[in-house]
């Protein structure tokens, strides 16, 4: 029997339901952590001297500084160990679960963190930054995929949110640790900066080590009972609930229908190229929204921010950089509300809007104005502004929307592929904003935040003609709504049937036209 009532398919939501998935949220803060404490080490004298080579002190006052191509290498190189991280988690948390990969992910990473703490040259501080990459790699890829599958659907959004507010919680905490260390005249300066990690990754472990798998995976292996026990777990109702029989039923149905319809395998990505509900094209809107959300130019605050406020002549660099962290950490949670109150898209296409408004008055006051004191004024309050607009846009956007959009058959490599993406934007930004802005190379200056203004106009166009609204659906339900829709007309979707009850209907009529021929022959 499945269920007949669209509206009725999850329990109610518990504390204890909310408190587990919310937990998974934590991986942000290593996410975060990890990829915002490197420019403050790079900051510290110590580093320079252990890892760099002697300079004039004209150049450095410190007397050391590193090559750009060894500085390059230092900060991309973890970006490109999670880029293939998250690509081979896909298959992995297929194989051996969701729960499990993002716990040998932890494990990695910790390898990862013990060869830099020990690392007293670039020899094995680049080989533990990619390990670390690695680790990074399975649990950002993995950690969404396993949020929106066993999160509530009324607030799947939040929760993920909560993941993105978990990640600017660790950008901000990097920047607060290694300013706090970054005057020790020894290797502890950037060994407690480095070793922090440790923490995030034993709490995150052995935290998911006591959580149920997803239920979600469980019927991809076809044990059914393991899916009712871990969905009656996540829910917090009896296995016997008719909340959980039904929910149940639905997943199995859709998972059913998907499978009669698709094969899976990474090849399966490509299945139903561009037609609205095409696997191909699923892939495409993740990759391109992780592309564009990279793209709103946020890292250049957050990698390059303190370089760039000193070379336009901001005297607190260091203590404007830091604001900008709290801002997006403050402005993180207003997600939490409008992205289940005015939904995905709409959320996207505005955000998109205000950052580029602002991008361009950066541009042309900084251009306008370079050295002018009330210019800096407003340049530093555009840049909080559109760090506001981020924070509570594109920042959780994205990822919320990866999470929902991919059928179950390509959910995780559908995601990973998506995370990649993020990755491999952040890591190409990350590579080339030195070249275009510092003085001896580009010396753009504020004028790159003209490109980055276009390229938010680009974000605005993308999610207008690109992005569904997925608010309110179950995943079942986004599939549905796939299916029979356009971007532009998702948000009116309602839900009109199960896939239980359309697979009913679809048995039922099977066995009658199995029966019929053998009738008419009596
Ligand atoms: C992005 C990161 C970024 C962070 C800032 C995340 O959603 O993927 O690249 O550094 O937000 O808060």
């Amino acid at each position: 029997m499945g269920p007949s009532n669209v509206d009725r398919i999850e329990a109610p939501v518990t504390v204890k339901a909310y408190m587990m998935c919310a937990f998974a949220a934590f991986a942000g803060i290593l996410f975060g952590y990890d990829s915002g404490y490197i420019s403050g080490v790079l900051g510290m004298a110590f580093f320079k001297r252990e890892f760099g080579h002697p300079v004039p002190t004209s150049i450095d006052e410190t007397g050391f500084l590193y090559s750009t191509s060894n500085k390059s290498l230092i900060v991309s190189i973890l970006s490109a160990g999670t880029f293939f991280g998250a690509l081979f988690a896909g298959a992995l948390a297929d194989w051996i679960g969701r729960r499990v990969t993002i716990i040998v992910g932890c494990i990695i990473f910790s390898v990862g963190v013990i060869l830099q703490v020990a690392s007293t040259s670039i020899g094995l501080l680049v080989p533990g930054r990619l390990i670390a990459g690695i680790g990074v790699g399975f649990v950002s890829a993995i950690n969404i995929l396993y949020m929106s599958e066993v999160a509530p659907r009324k607030v799947r959004g939040a929760i993920v949110s909560g993941y993105q507010f978990a990640i600017t919680i660790g950008i901000m905490l990097a920047s607060v640790v290694s300013n706090a260390t970054q005057h020790r005249n020894d290797a502890s300066s950037y060994r407690i900066a480095m070793g922090i990690q440790f923490v995030w990754a034993f709490i995150l472990g052995v935290g998911l080590f006591l959580l149920p798998e997803s239920p979600r995976y469980f019927v991809k292996k076809g044990k059914v009972d393991a899916a009712t026990d871990a969905l009656a777990r996540v829910r917090g109702q009896p296995r016997d609930s008719a909340y959980i029989q039904d929910e149940l039923a639905e997943i199995l149905a859709n998972y059913e229908y998907e499978r009669e319809i698709g094969e899976v395998g990474w090849v399966g990505l490509l299945s139903g190229g561009w037609s609205p509900a095409g696997n191909f094209r699923k892939v495409v809107l993740g990759a391109l929204l992780q592309m564009m959300q990279q793209w709103t130019g946020v890292n250049f605050i957050f990698y390059y921010s303190t370089t760039y406020f000193q070379q336009i002549g901001l005297k607190n660099a260091f203590l404007i950089s830091m604001i900008t962290t709290i801002v997006n950490v403050c402005s993180t949670p207003i997600s939490f509300y409008t992205i289940e109150r005015f939904g995905r898209r709409t959320l996207l296409i505005y955000g998109a809007i205000g950052m580029l408004v602002c991008e361009f008055i950066v541009a042309i006051v900084g251009t306008a104005d370079p050295n002018g004191h009330s210019a800096q004024g407003a340049l530093i309050a555009f840049v909080c502004i559109y760090i506001f607009f981020f924070a509570s846009t594109w920042g959780p956007g994205a990822w919320v929307v990866i999470g929902e959009i991919f059928p179950l058959p390509i959910r995780s490599k559908g995601v990973a592929v998506s995370t990649a993406s993020n990755w491999f934007w952040n890591c190409i930004i990350g590579i080339i904003t030195p070249y275009m802005v510092d003085k001896d190379q580009g010396n753009l200056g504020s004028k790159v935040f003209f490109i980055w203004g276009a390229l938010c106009t680009a974000c605005v166009i993308f999610a207008y003609f690109m992005v569904p609204e997925t608010k309110g659906l179950t995943l079942e339900q986004v599939d549905k709504m796939l299916e029979e829709t356009t971007p532009r007309t998702s948000a009116k979707w309602r839900p009109h049937e199960t896939y239980a009850t359309a697979m009913e209907k679809h048995s039922e009529a099977a066995t009658v036209e199995h029966v019929e021929p053998k009738s008419a022959g009596v």
